[in-house]
């Protein structure tokens, strides 16, 4: 085997990395040998349920987002919720009370869920990180990539019909591109069988209160879908 190039170590680290968190996700699933060709575009169904998860993750000190936190924010709603909001990360109040998008972005999230016309106690609601990152920063890829196996299982647990992802974190996370939110938002794409609402995130929309017509263009599509 030819040495480890140094200039390309680091990106070894990051796949390697990267690789250890879906192996412990399939674990999860009670696969113990994953063919060559399984990717995430793969459909993976679940028995597990969300309390199993959330023991799954503990008092979780896998990324070094665990040194700054109160509480980990792992996720709150309907278990069986046919709309879920995937959103970037905790925020202040998220992290102080433990549950996600209950600060002003959240506030104004809750608004737009009931102007669809859906109760927040009836969809789910999830972030992309489970810890708040340090002054509010964008969770970086190891630490993204570190979370990923959690949201996913959440993902196919709870197996919405719609996620619409909100800002262009969580919709880059799931999607796995690079195309700018305001391409992408506004169509309905597909993840594993699941439609996709990409729009902007309601942090976004306090400070381009204008935006808010865009997003709501967006939800009302989800209404249409719903036969709301
Ligand atoms: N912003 C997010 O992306 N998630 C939260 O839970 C709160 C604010």
């Amino acid at each position: 085997m030819d040495p480890i190039d140094c200039q390309k170590a680091p990106q070894v680290y990051d796949v390697l990395d990267d690789l250890g968190g879906w192996l412990t996700y399939f674990k999860s699933l009670g696969v113990d040998t994953v063919p060559k060709s399984v990717t995430q575009k793969q459909a993976v169904s679940s028995h597990e349920t969300l309390e199993d998860i959330h023991q799954d993750l503990g008092e979780c000190t896998r990324c070094g987002l665990c040194h700054g936190r109160r509480h980990i924010v792992f996720g709150e709603g309907n278990p069986k919720a046919e709309l879920m909001f995937v959103g970037e990360g905790p925020g202040e109040e998220e992290d102080k009370t433990g549950r996600p998008f209950v600060g002003r972005a959240g506030q104004l999230l809750t608004k737009i869920i009931e102007a669809m016309k859906f109760d927040r106690k009836d969809v789910y609601i999830a972030n992309v990180v489970k810890c708040r990152p340090p002054h509010n920063r964008v969770p970086d890829e190891k630490e993204s990539a570190t979370c990923k196996p959690f949201l996913l299982r959440q993902i196919t647990t709870v197996k919405p019909k719609v996620i619409v992802s909100l800002g262009s974190v969580a919709t880059h996370y799931l999607l796995e591109t690079d195309q700018k939110i305001s391409q992408l938002r506004g169509k309905f794409l597909d993840w594993q069988g699941i439609k996709i609402m990409p729009t902007y995130h309601p942090a976004f929309l306090l400070r381009n209160p204008p935006m808010k017509k865009v997003v709501w263009e967006d939800m009302q599509q989800v209404m249409k879908f719903f036969g709301k």
